[in-house]
């Protein structure tokens, strides 16, 4: 089955991407091509019901005007154009267009289905997973991450015991982070999993390594080394599977966008490997990621978790990572990811976690002088993650937290909240 589709193309706008999700909500798929697509290509998606055109006019990319091909004005299929002046169809909006003009324009114009919802989509997705893989393997890398686990749990759907997940514990993951992956696709969803717990490897690796770049470098260089290592001993995999989402192919730019960063999954997989792509949910925009794994059955802690860097607790034990202060740090969040879920915070703010920095200070303890470090929290909310604000935490949650960290764990005599808004900070310390 093939679901009803509405294309926009891309004339520059900035609001590509609220038009695509205004009419997805409306029950319409919908999908974002450059402005310079040619009408046999439209023709061969045999889904398109309708046409939008959006962005302005004198609109100039590389020299170029943004202008659409007249062959895709004689398709036949109906048009809108928004904010395009000299756009040469009938209905003309310098907006975008109200819920119900859309409505209109969708179920009356183009004579489109409400088919898009995440019942089909996993139909659909089943299906072509199952033509593209045949009786083939297919390797994953399970993070535990939102996009990973979904991509496994739907693919675990597709061809069950043919999907190999490599689950790398770095020594770097949150507490029971890895333990909980093995719960859910090992014990809970049957899964075909192998956990390699490469802890000590990326631990020596890092030892006394400061600066932070290098550190990163590190972390994603030896996790594509355990990766490719696991990937050797098994024989048989054809196939990649990769969270590739939306977002993903948006921002690393149609033709017409400008790149706002370059595509990189998380973890950072081999790019030498020789295997094709599984990427069945590069159509979705992150919520729909989270409404197919609840579709899917994962758990909703795992699927409506908060963001967490590839290189994990590594950027969060700031310099040199030394062992005490590691798990100072896991500890520490722990307790924060407590008390939040305690107070419904985790529902509310955006991202939230501990650090802790290089030095010690001198603080008394049992009546006696002690030298130890500081455990900073850090709790933000933010859309896109470029800018952030901080949540302004009540002190009675701060304070239990404290109490909390200060009697439970070890090599710590400080509590300190950071203040600082992304600009001129970034979110993470490293
Ligand atoms: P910054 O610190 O740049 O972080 O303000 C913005 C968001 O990105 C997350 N982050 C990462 N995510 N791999 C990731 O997948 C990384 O290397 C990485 N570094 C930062 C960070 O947690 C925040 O949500």
């Amino acid at each position: 089955m093939k679901q009803d589709m509405i294309v926009i193309l891309d004339l520059g706008s900035t609001e590509n991407t609220k038009v695509a999700r205004e009419i997805r909500d409306l029950g319409v798929y919908s999908e974002i091509y450059p402005h310079d697509i040619t009408a046999d290509e439209l023709k061969a998606m045999d889904n398109v019901k309708g046409i939008i055109l959006n962005g302005g006019e004198n609109r100039v990319v590389d020299g170029k005007a943004v202008e659409v091909c007249d062959c895709i004005y004689k398709i036949g299929l109906p048009m809108m154009s928004i904010d395009h002046p000299t756009a040469k169809c009938g209905l003309k909006f310098d907006e975008i267009p109200d819920k119900d003009q859309m409505k209109n324009f969708l179920f009356d114009t183009c004579g489109a289905e409400a088919n898009w919802n995440m019942k089909n989509f996993i139909e659909d997705q089943v299906e072509l997973i199952r033509r593209q893989v045949g009786d083939k393997k297919v390797l994953l890398a399970l993070s535990g991450g939102v996009d990973s686990s979904v991509v496994a749990a739907l693919l675990i759907k597709a061809i069950g015991k043919q999907l190999v997940c490599v689950h790398v514990n770095h020594g770097l993951m949150r507490k029971g982070e890895s333990e909980s992956v093995i719960e859910v696709f090992r014990n809970q969803l049957d899964a075909n999993l192998i956990y390699v717990d490469a802890s000590e490897r990326f631990l020596s690796k890092l030892e006394n390594v400061a600066d932070p770049e290098a550190k990163r470098k590190i972390i994603g260089a030896e996790f594509i080394r355990v990766f490719e290592e696991e990937a050797g001993k098994l024989d048989g995999i054809e196939f990649l599977g990769q969270g590739t989402i939306y977002p993903d192919i948006i921002e690393s730019g149609t033709k017409t966008a400008k790149i706002v960063k370059s595509h990189h999954n998380v973890g950072g997989l081999p790019e030498n490997l020789q295997f094709g792509l599984v990427e069945p949910l590069k159509q979705l925009f992150k919520d729909e990621v989270r409404s197919c794994g609840i579709e899917l059955g994962l758990p909703s802690n795992m699927v409506f978790r908060q963001p967490f860097p590839g290189p994990g607790l590594g950027v969060r034990c700031l310099g040199a990572i030394t062992r005490d202060r590691l798990e100072a740090v896991r500890e520490s969040d722990a307790i924060l990811r407590e008390e939040f879920a305690n107070a419904g915070l985790d529902k509310k703010v955006w991202q939230y976690f501990t650090l802790i920095p290089d030095f010690k200070s001198v603080g008394v303890k049992n009546n006696e002088r002690c030298f130890e470090f500081p455990v900073i929290i850090r709790a933000v909310n933010t859309v896109d993650a470029m800018t952030a604000t901080i949540e302004q935490l009540d002190w009675d949650i701060l304070i239990k937290v404290r109490d909390r960290i200060l009697s439970e764990v070890k090599n710590v005599n400080r509590v300190l909240y950071d203040l600082s808004p992304k600009p001129c900070a970034t979110i993470e310390w490293e």
